[in-house]
């Protein structure tokens, strides 16, 4: 039981539904108790475990239970079935509103908020600088928290959960407010979490982030869990049922923003079987698209990052550097190419890939796929750092 984190057993959260809202009242009032509501599970019969350590993402649409989960696990809920457990002191961010006295200013939520969560006063008062520092909110801390920004509560709810010493990160996609800095300071910070044996449980529609950061993701649909396991594969399964296309063996799903003007049909390696692709170092890693034009588009540079799995950019290379374009196309063709990666010099690891297609001048792009093709890199020999780097050795003098 103790390198168990979190232990859910069996919970229902069932809401009563009434088709108007007097039905409420006359159910109240009725003498013989007549029922005229309609049971809603909000979450179905969950039972699932999270080891010590674990970072776990979840994923599911609109209305799937996720924030009805978060709430039980906070004890902001109770469930209507069943039971959990939690072990050690649990922080959570939770959705806009919840958590803060709206009347109280920033430094009186920060104390309010860290009491609440077991911290002592002399705890506080030698984590205030650092926590205010973090928000980095300025003369706002004096300020009602009403007044407050969507930015700006986050900000400052977050800066007291990254300074508190968590076991168990609870959140509920708050980080999705909030600029790109303040989501990198973020994001550093539940690494900092997890680098201390923290266990994290975090809601986000970023599936590119999740993926990253997490080492399991649980989709939640209807109130139930429709997969557990690799966050990559979960990730995939999850995106190809939002969008309700099938994963094939050759060229999967191609998760992308769509910009109406192009998108990339495929995107893929040639591998012979439906495994994630592994490479040795020293291989050329061959990845091939196919680009369909919804519009007619000028000639396009192509553009190939790697990223490593925790996040890392390592590389991003375009074909104009080469001074190669591929061709001007017209509304509904279909082009298919590919970029080597000549050699590759990547350290041991698993890597994910994206690929791009912009405009001659990079003022559009036509098409962009997020950072989702996995693959790893295998070496026979020992290796150290983010690239196995071609050398040249020698004695004597340069
Ligand atoms: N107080 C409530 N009364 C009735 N239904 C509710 C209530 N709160 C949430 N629900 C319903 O429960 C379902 C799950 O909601 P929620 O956990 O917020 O989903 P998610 O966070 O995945 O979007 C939704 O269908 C929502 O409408
Ligand atoms: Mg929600």
């Amino acid at each position: 039981m103790t390198d168990i984190a979190i232990k859910v057993t069996n919970i229902s959260k069932v809401y009563h539904l009434y088709d108007d809202p007097v039905d409420r009242l006359k159910e109240a009032l009725h003498p013989m108790r007549k029922k005229y509501h309609r049971d809603f599970y909000a979450l179905s019969d969950l039972s699932f475990e999270v080891n010590k350590g674990e970072i776990v993402g979840v994923v599911g649409k609109n209305g799937s239970g996720k924030s009805t989960l978060l709430k039980i696990l906070t004890g902001v809920l109770t469930p209507t079935k069943g039971s959990f457990v939690t072990n050690g002191r649990v922080l959570a961010l939770l959705e806009l509103g919840a958590g803060f006295n709206p009347d109280l200013t920033g430094i009186e939520n920060i104390y309010f908020n860290a009491t609440l969560l077991g911290a002592t006063k002399e705890e506080i008062d030698s984590k205030l600088n650092a926590i205010l520092e973090f928000a980095d909110i300025g003369e706002f801390v004096h300020q009602a928290v009403k007044t407050y920004s969507s930015g700006m509560y986050v900000r400052l709810a977050f800066a007291i959960v990254a300074n508190m010493d968590a076991d168990l990160l609870i959140v509920d996609e708050a980080l999705s407010v909030g600029d790109v800095a303040f989501r990198n300071k973020c994001m550093k910070s539940i690494k900092q979490l997890r680098d201390h044996g923290a266990t994290i449980l975090f809601v986000s529609h970023d599936l590119s982030t999740l993926q990253m950061i997490c080492n399991r993701a649980i989709w939640l649909d209807r109130g139930e869990v429709k997969g557990d396991g690799d966050p990559v594969n979960i990730c995939q399964d999850y995106h190809s049922y939002m969008t309700g296309e099938i994963l094939t063996s050759k060229g999967s799903l191609v998760p992308q923003q769509t910009t109406g003007m192009a998108k990339f049909e495929k995107f893929y390696f040639d591998w012979n079987d439906d495994k994630k692709p592994m490479y040795k170092t020293g291989q050329d890693i061959r990845f091939r698209f196919s680009l369909k034009a919804l519009k007619p588009i000028e000639k396009q540079m192509l553009g190939i990052s790697v990223y490593r799995s925790d996040g890392d950019w390592l590389i991003g290379e375009a074909s104009s550097k080469v001074g190669f374009f591929f061709s001007p196309m017209s509304e509904g063709e279909l082009q298919e190419g590919f970029c080597e990666l000549v050699e590759n010099c990547l350290a041991p690891g698993d890597y994910l890939a994206a690929i791009a297609a912009w405009s001659e001048d990079l003022s559009i792009c036509y098409a962009c796929t997020e950072v989702s093709l996995p693959f790893s890199v295998r070496t026979d020999f020992p290796s150290w750092g983010k690239f196995a780097h071609p050398c040249r050795w020698g004695l004597g003098k340069a």
